[in-house]
């Protein structure tokens, strides 16, 4: 079964890492939900992509700038607009989460995928996860484009999966030793990079013995075509149309 899983929520139906994006995307029906995180100044970890506000809040100044108390005065409704050119969420109070917040609300079932922006999180991230319910039926993993920050994660909790993000057109087969080499589970490159037959490397994923995911897929027929190829799971800004395309989830 291949996993859908929320890119930053349902971002295309509410603003991306927020509580409304969780929200709806386990009302859709995801298996899991992806989310970004980045250290306040107050070494706390706050649920957000970029490494400044600007882009999705009405503030301006980078994250490690702000304790979580002044990130949090922030609105992260602000700048998003639906498809109708409408912005629903300004000024609805929607707050940068924490994710500490998201793992106590984070319903029984729901798969967690922890991506580090920043380095120096993976200790804060392996904690807040080591206790959870969610790390402890395997369904949470921690991913990076960091190397080190995997590593670490790894090192820190050799039980929690962790995976390694590849930029794009960065080559498979090296990410995938050095994933065997360093004990990470899974690799995730750009689904661009799969090309149009995914067979071969799924068939290498196989071969070191790796989960392959990739991002991100809002086409349903390539998640059709990804998923009759068994792979493990991607990343979808839109969950309710891989749902409405893969079918219901399997519990
Ligand atoms: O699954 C993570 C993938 O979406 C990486 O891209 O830009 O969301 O960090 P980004």
């Amino acid at each position: 079964m291949t996993l859908v899983v929320a890119h930053r929520g349902a971002s295309v139906q509410a603003p991306e890492n927020t509580m409304e994006a969780f929200r709806l995307a386990v009302e859709a029906g995801a298996d899991a939900i992806e989310l970004n995180v980045h250290l306040s100044q107050d070494g706390q970890l706050a649920v957000i992509h970029d490494d400044t506000v600007d882009r999705t809040t009405d503030g301006v100044g980078a994250i490690q700038g702000f304790s979580m108390d002044g990130l949090r005065r922030f609105d992260a409704g602000a700048r998003f607009t639906n498809a109708a050119g409408e912005m629903p969420f300004a000024g609805q109070g929607l707050r940068i989460p924490t994710l500490g917040e998201v793992l106590e609300w984070l319903p029984d079932g729901v798969g967690l995928v922890v991506e580090i922006k920043v380095r120096g999180a993976a200790p804060t991230v392996v904690e807040a996860l080591r206790e959870h319910p969610v790390r402890q039926q395997g369904r949470a993993s921690v991913i990076s484009f960091d190397e080190a920050a995997i590593d670490e994660a790894h090192a820190l909790d050799p039980e929690l999966p962790t995976g390694y993000l590849l930029v794009p057109s960065q080559p498979l087969e090296p990410a995938l030793r050095w994933a065997v080499e360093k004990g990470h589970q899974a690799v995730h490159p750009w689904d661009g990079d799969l090309g149009m037959d995914p067979a071969p490397a799924l068939a290498q994923a196989m071969a070191y013995g790796r989960q392959l995911g990739c991002y991100v897929v809002n086409d349903p027929d390539r998640m059709k075509h990804l998923a009759v190829y068994g792979l493990w799971g991607f990343v979808t800004d839109v969950p309710d149309v891989a749902r409405a395309t893969l079918g219901p989830r399997a519990d």
